[in-house]
């Protein structure tokens, strides 16, 4: 259930999420029923407990709305209120959010008299800003703030309140955005601490689906072997993925001695085994792969060889080649050996597989090496100290890095006329004497685009 869904003057409700949701009913202030979407209502009930122990009693004016609902109820306030008033307050049909079930329009009652939440507001301000401050603690933001007008496409209402989950309602509320500026403006890095048993797509599904941002992607692949940093990106962050992946990588592996498997790791199936010494000398041997080497890219990839995965002939069972890629080891350590085990520490360069290199040590300690444990330490300068587990992400406990932040490059900011050429990609010249690239921001610190240097030049080379 996406309970981030924009439903706007461009966004129309779409059937499909129609079907999904799960309507109660309830009454409202007449006693008649309507319809509350099921978690919407749970918080509405306790919403309402617990203003009641502030003196304050709400009660629904209007909850679900069907299509026909929506026609009914615009057409009867362009006769009644005139065009002018209905556009500002009432959404055409399909366009409205009550289609949702997520969204309420209160009343107060006060002295046992329901006030009609939609005729004289002013009066009851004082009572409305109050409810206002409660409403992220129980998943609700206020859907149309004053002063955010020409973002939400509506006038204020400080009686439509909209179910966004607590989780959500706190960014909202925190930041003083509206539902339009969390979906777009709402972008970083988050450094996640994966654990074992989850594949690096399933943290970026609970990420996506906790957020209710579409748009979440991960660097670095961790297997679900692996734990440790996984890099993610939120919204546009996710255009900068491939420069946050390109850095060292440290880790923490452990090893098997005298096993093979068929995925170099030790969930795999065994295809070999070997005897080996206990006292094998492991430390003089790891030591040496401190180096730039051609590294065998392991059956059990991603990577793409004719234009079909590695992973894929291995499912096949059919015959490849495994492509090599160069890599770098700039430091290797032993940390401890037993019998049969061994961990090390190392800082390794983009593209290196760890399983791979625990496979190369085994053939050079001439016996099989099979990857036991991993865990990411470091990915560039995100280190796993800094990183939030799924559990303390969901507590929000967590810190979302900005783009500018977590790039090396110069930031600049441009006045409005150079930000306008800049946010339509246009080419500019090189007055900043740029090497590389640069991050251009607006006046007031907004991203706009990261721009190269070509020749005399600065082109575009991601907008935001
Ligand atoms: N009053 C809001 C905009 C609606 O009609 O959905
Ligand atoms: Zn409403």
């Amino acid at each position: 259930m996406n309970y981030a869904i924009l439903i706007n003057q461009e966004n129309k409700i779409k059937s499909n999420y129609l079907k999904k949701i799960n309507l109660i009913a309830t009454e409202d202030q007449n006693k008649d029923t309507v319809l509350v979407e099921e978690e919407t209502l749970k918080a509405f009930n306790e919403l309402q407990k617990f203003l009641k122990t502030k003196g304050i009693n709400i009660v629904i004016d209007s909850a679900y709305r069907s299509i026909v609902d929506q026609e009914n109820l615009y057409n009867e306030s362009i006769t009644k209120y005139g065009e002018e008033y209905t556009t500002k307050y009432v959404a055409k049909p399909n366009y409205s959010e009550h289609h949702t079930g997520l969204a309420l329009d209160l009343s107060i009652i006060v002295n046992g008299q329901i006030q009609d939440a939609t005729t004289h507001p002013e009066i009851y301000n004082k009572i409305y800003e109050t409810i206002h401050s409660y409403l992220k603690d129980f998943g609700f933001i206020l859907r149309y703030p004053k002063g955010k007008e020409n973002i939400t496409g509506y006038a204020y209402e400080p009686w439509h309140i909209r179910y966004v989950g607590k989780f959500i309602a706190k960014i909202i509320f925190e930041n003083n955005y509206t539902l339009e500026e969390y979906l777009t403006n709402y972008n970083g890095v988050l450094i996640i601490n994966k654990p074992k048993g989850l594949t690096s797509f399933d943290v970026v599904n609970t990420v996506s689906s906790l957020f209710g941002i579409k748009r979440v992607g991960h660097t670095g692949t961790l297997d679900p072997l692996a734990e440790g940093v996984l890099v993610v990106t939120i919204g546009k962050a996710t255009k900068i993925a491939e420069l946050l992946t390109s850095t060292y990588k440290e880790y923490l592996a452990e090893a098997k001695l005298g096993i093979e498997t068929d995925t170099g790791d030790i969930t795999g199936k065994i295809l070999n085994t070997k005897k080996t010494p206990l006292n094998i000398e492991v430390e003089p041997v790891l030591n040496s792969f401190q180096k730039t080497y051609y590294q065998e890219v392991p059956i059990y990839s991603a990577v793409k060889v004719n234009g079909k995965k590695l992973y894929n002939y291995a499912r096949e069972n059919k015959k490849v080649e495994l492509p090599k890629k160069e890599v770098t080891i700039k430091e290797i350590k032993l940390l401890s050996k037993t019998n049969d085990t061994f961990t090390f520490k190392c800082t390794v360069s983009k593209g290196c597989y760890i399983r791979s290199l625990i496979k190369d040590i085994g053939t050079a300690l001439n016996t099989y090496a099979t990857m036991s444990a991993l865990i990411r330490t470091k990915q560039g300068k995100f280190s796993l100290e800094q990183a939030s587990t799924l559990e303390d992400l969901k507590q929000a406990n967590y810190q979302l890095y900005k783009i500018e932040e977590v790039l090396d490059y110069p930031t600049i900011k441009v006045d409005d006329k150079l930000g306008k050429r800049i946010q339509n990609g246009q080419k500019i010249s090189n007055d900043f004497n740029i090497k590389d690239k640069v991050i251009f921001l607006t006046e007031e610190g907004k991203l706009l685009g990261i721009y190269e240097a070509v020749d005399n030049f600065l082109r575009t080379w991601k907008n935001f």
